[in-house]
């Protein structure tokens, strides 16, 4: 609710050139620090991340994790939740992957006859999931810095025990010998995007959990036919490796990495592990104690990330999700309950009541520029024991095999739905796809007209009333391209200054004066050959402003009015052979938190300290003992501020 913050009117920076300089470069008058990276030590009483790998793996449970991707910063005053704070705040961090692994051990992943060590795969589950910290601002400064020790920093990692919600708790899919109610999940895994709720937790979403999942020979025979349906939709074949290996260390503990039938009986087994992930997980970052839940009405697939729009008293919450990987869909999640602003501050106890009942549906877009959602629940639509894509027993089974659920209705197949975000000027909503490699002539459709997709667009849609409704309006914003056009046509007449490829993060400015501005991200292997990872501002207007267009594909689709230097412009460029992920701004706009994710993730030598990429160490000020000087390559949170104090980009 309140009244709708100003726009932005233009941007004040000059766009970066690109480059392949192995550092964050940042417009004239910028400059940046490191917050925090891999195995920094977020409490008092283990040592300096070391540049060797020879930190323990028990001390990375309070160690920041690796690969930093989604990212939010909520303010804080008195302990409690304020979104007008902008000096002092909790900032949570996903750390999706573990990256080669070069910064975590020795020399990199060791494997003898197959086998992992066990305290290399515990090094491993603790520095996958998210981190909580305290932040403040350094005084007299809009640069900010972690407060090491605060009791609000927290670890969240692959082991942390979780609750299950929502109308999967309890599902039959969902027992293990961990879990005999199939009330309980253990760890959450790959987490990419986010989100955030009007009560202050935190959203983090399960992406590419594949990665820690293997499933052993000969194990279909024992699983019933709809299960081998539901494992071949979410892709995990029978005799297929864990590809971390973390199944292979002799004990108890490291069985459920091996979504398979064994143990004492059929139903005390480790077959159901795989439906624990893929879900997104709620963290309310001001009650450590606070236990998370993994929210299952939002669904289960490869869950990009969760982002809600604004939230309006007496209406529902609303979240929209991608689900990234090629061909995949759309989502909107909308809450049973009512948003009552009474509610801030109210952690997990306001998860439950918003999040665990409410409606999902998925999106189908059509040629000429309107579209529906197309709702997921049981008994309707034929979404029941008689359909013939899955038997679904219940809602707990609509929403973890969401994926057959929406094949049956008939969604559109997207060219890897990435990051969302709803502009808080007129609530449209914006998604990334990044790029389809796949797409072929004969699957075109309006939204992903391109064959061959490299470059990726950038979808949005107004929703046709409230932000509940079940029809909307769509046109692409962006399409990426190289200016060159070498690989997909410029469609949006992109220049220098602004063209990209692959965009993956995507984040409306909250700031309460200029929000809506859109900060765009990319994750790019089709443009490294000319520059390194970008992130760029933009002004971006709104639906219909452009018109029909019919690529040099063929394929008729609606495009925004192109972009020119005065709406979009290239911000930063990260260090080599990263990806830039997770962006957050505080209220006053005049501190920019991003992440660097792997850098240097293309080669390692170890033994000759050779990488090919030395950052942060070799950007960090020397001042910054945790980060200056190291050899190893390390994922990041890097803080952006403006050398006079003032706002960022507008
Ligand atoms: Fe982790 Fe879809 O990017
Ligand atoms: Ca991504
Ligand atoms: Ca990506
Ligand atoms: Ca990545």
């Amino acid at each position: 609710g309140g009244t709708p913050n100003p726009a932005p009117k233009s941007l004040n920076f000059s766009a970066v050139v690109k480059t392949h300089a192995d550092k964050v470069s940042v417009p004239a008058g910028y400059q940046i620090s490191i917050l925090h990276a891999l195995g920094d030590p977020m409490q008092f009483g283990d040592e300096s991340w070391k540049d060797n790998g020879s930190e323990t793996a028990e001390s990375y449970e309070r160690r920041i994790g690796d690969g930093h991707d989604g990212m939010y910063f909520f303010g804080m005053k008195g302990g409690r939740f304020d979104a007008s704070v902008s000096d002092s705040g909790l900032l949570c961090v996903n750390h999706e992957y573990v990256v080669a692994p070069y910064g975590l051990h020795a020399n990199g992943r060791t494997v003898t006859d197959g086998k992992r060590p066990a305290a290399e795969v515990d090094k491993e589950i603790f520095a996958h999931g998210a981190s909580v910290v305290e932040v403040k601002r350094k005084s007299g400064s809009t640069d900010m810095e972690m407060v090491r020790g605060s009791r609000y920093n927290r670890r969240v990692h692959s082991a942390t025990p979780m609750d299950m919600t929502g109308p999967a708790a309890g599902n039959s899919h969902l027992v293990t010998k961990l879990s005999a109610d199939g009330r309980q999940a253990f760890g959450m895994n790959n987490n990419c995007a986010c989100g955030y709720t009007p009560w202050g937790t935190y959203l983090t979403c399960e992406e590419n959990y594949l990665n820690v999942l293997g499933r052993a020979a000969g194990d279909d025979a024992t699983r019933s036919a709809t299960d081998i349906v539901a494992l071949k939709r979410y892709g995990l074949p029978e005799n297929r490796k864990n590809p971390y290996g973390w199944d292979t260390p002799e004990g108890e503990k490291y069985r459920r990495w091996n979504s398979r039938v064994s143990g004492a009986s059929a139903d005390q087994d480790y077959r159901n592990v795989f439906n624990s992930f893929g879900w997104v997980v709620e963290i309310d970052p001001f009650r450590p104690d606070a236990k998370p839940a993994k929210r299952s009405g939002l669904g289960r697939f490869n869950h990009e990330g969760a982002w809600p729009a604004p939230a309006k008293a007496g209406e529902p919450i609303v979240i929209y999700s991608g689900d990234d990987a090629r061909g995949e869909y759309i989502y909107k999640f909308v809450s049973e309950a009512k948003w009552n602003p009474a509610d801030i501050n109210g952690g997990m106890t306001a998860g439950a009541k918003y999040l665990d009942k409410g409606t999902l549906y998925v999106a189908k877009f059509n040629a000429d520029g309107s579209g529906q959602w197309l709702e997921l629940s049981f008994g309707k639509n034929g979404l029941d024991a008689s359909n013939k894509a899955y038997p679904f027993a219940n809602q707990g089974d609509v929403v973890m095999f969401a994926r057959l659920a929406a094949d049956f209705m008939g969604a559109t197949k997207m060219d890897r739905p990435e990051w969302g975000g709803v502009n808080p000027l007129n609530n449209e909503v914006y998604m990334t796809l990044t790029n389809n490699s796949n797409r072929k002539a004969e699957d075109l459709n309006a939204p992903n007209p391109r064959v061959n997709n490299q470059n990726g667009q950038i979808v949005r849609w107004r929703e046709n009333g409230a932000q509940s409704a079940t029809t909307f309006q769509w046109d692409i914003y962006l399409f990426g391209a190289r200016v060159d056009g070498k690989q997909n046509e410029n469609l949006s007449g992109l220049t220098d200054g602004n063209d990209f490829s692959s965009p993956d993060g995507l984040y409306f400015d909250q700031r309460s004066a200029g929000g809506g501005l859109l900060w765009i991200q990319t994750d790019d292997g089709a443009y490294t050959d000319v520059t390194n990872c970008m992130m760029l501002a933009a002004i971006p207007g709104k639906v219909g402003d452009g018109g029909k267009v019919t690529s040099k594909d063929g394929q008729a689709t609606f495009v925004g009015a192109k972009a020119t230097d005065a709406t979009v412009r290239r911000f930063l460029i990260g260090p080599f052979d990263c990806e830039i992920t997770g962006v957050v701004v505080t209220p006053d706009g005049k501190t920019l938190f991003f992440n660097v994710q792997h850098p240097g993730e293309a080669d390692a030598d170890f033994a000759t300290n050779k990488f090919t990429s030395y950052w942060p160490g070799n950007q960090a000020v020397a001042s910054d003992t945790a980060h200056a000087g190291h050899k190893r390559p390390r994922s990041a949170t890097v803080v952006v501020t403006r050398t006079d104090g003032g706002t960022i980009a507008i």
